[in-house]
């Protein structure tokens, strides 16, 4: 098993080294690597059983350090920069040669993220160079938000796990990129539609498009548990599944007629930034629940409830 803790010297000699380590972000936890060292990308993609046309995010803690790696950051680009960095949002921007094909699977843009994490940042900030990170699951399962999911998971594998604690915002970033100008969200995630609309205007949403998708965080069945997902009226699903060892995995609502071992609620209150932060450890604990079937429901489709729907949505894809 890994070694968990908070030694950031340690991290950093072993990521100068060529080494990969588990990162804390405040979206999920990522598995890093030196992003410029094309060796330390392949063995993320080996570490995750990942496959090579799936490109990795690119993460540094200033704007300065990204100049030196893309060719220009377009005006709209700059503006999400500055209202949402550090933060959840992810941008694709024209990739200089030091970033290698490997990281952007041949593809031109690279996507370059500065994560809202303070042991993160302070990492960033002694390293000379930025860190390829993809989140810290094996390829298609879903994303860890603590140290012990990674360490369940990937812990036989990678020496260390820098623990910062429970993930603050718990689902991946937005990933945004600009088409003619014109800009595109390919994954919906931890910063609003409506936030980044409120900075520059109307954005096309493409992130549900399936066949030969340029965002395979748009591959259709992904951030999965190992058990089938049915989504509807929860109501209704309990009467139809009644012959079936089922849990459910609720909103805001509790079930009665259902023992309290058997169900979870992602916020009583209704809060969609607790329910994001609740939603991929509520899906670990169900995939290891000794029940058959996962019942649970849609969110609002407002804020984070678009993107915990869309997660929801691929993890009922089988
Ligand atoms: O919140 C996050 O974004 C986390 C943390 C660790 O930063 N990272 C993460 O990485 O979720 P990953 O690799 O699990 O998902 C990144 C997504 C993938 O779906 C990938 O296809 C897409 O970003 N992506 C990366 N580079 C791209 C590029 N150049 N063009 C299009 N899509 C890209
Ligand atoms: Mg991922």
């Amino acid at each position: 098993m890994a070694a968990i803790g908070q030694d950031i010297s340690l991290v950093k000699q072993i990521l100068q080294t060529g080494g990969n380590v588990a990162i804390p972000t405040e979206t999920v936890y990522g598995l890093a690597g030196n992003a410029l060292d094309a060796e330390a990308v392949l063995n993320i993609f080996k570490i995750k059983e990942r496959p090579a046309f799936d490109p990795l995010i690119v993460h540094t803690n200033t704007v300065e350090k990204i100049h030196e790696l893309v060719l220009n950051i377009p005006d709209k680009a700059y503006q999400l920069a500055e209202a949402f960095w550090p933060g959840p949002l992810t941008i694709l921007l024209d990739k200089k040669s030091i970033i290698p094909d490997l990281a952007t699977s041949g593809l031109d843009r690279v996507a370059i993220r500065i994560p809202n994490h303070p042991l993160t940042l302070a990492l960033l900030a002694e390293l000379p160079f930025p860190l390829a990170a993809p989140s810290a699951n094996p390829f298609g399962y879903i994303s860890p938000t603590t140290a012990l999911h990674v360490n369940d998971q990937l812990g036989n594998k990678i020496p260390y796990i820098l623990d910062g604690g429970p993930c603050t915002i718990g689902i991946e970033s937005t990933i945004v990129g600009f088409e003619e100008g014109v800009p595109v969200i390919y994954r919906l995630g931890g910063m609003s539609s409506e936030q980044i609309q409120s900075i520059i205007g109307p954005v096309n949403v493409k992130s549900h498009s399936t066949s030969n998708p340029s965002a395979p965080g748009m591959l259709k069945s992904h951030y999965a548990p190992k058990k089938p997902i049915v989504i509807g009226n929860i109501d209704r699903l309990i009467s139809r599944f009644k012959e079936e060892n089922f849990a459910i995995l609720s909103f805001n609502k509790t079930f009665r007629e259902i023992p309290e071992g058997k169900q979870i609620n992602l916020s009583v209150s209704g809060s969609l930034e607790e329910a994001a932060r609740n939603l991929f450890s509520a899906l670990r604990i169900l995939d290891k629940m000794q029940v058959d079937l996962i019942l649970t429901e849609l969110l609002p489709d407002t804020g984070l409830g678009r993107a915990i729907n869309d997660r929801l949505n691929r993890a009922a894809v089988k």
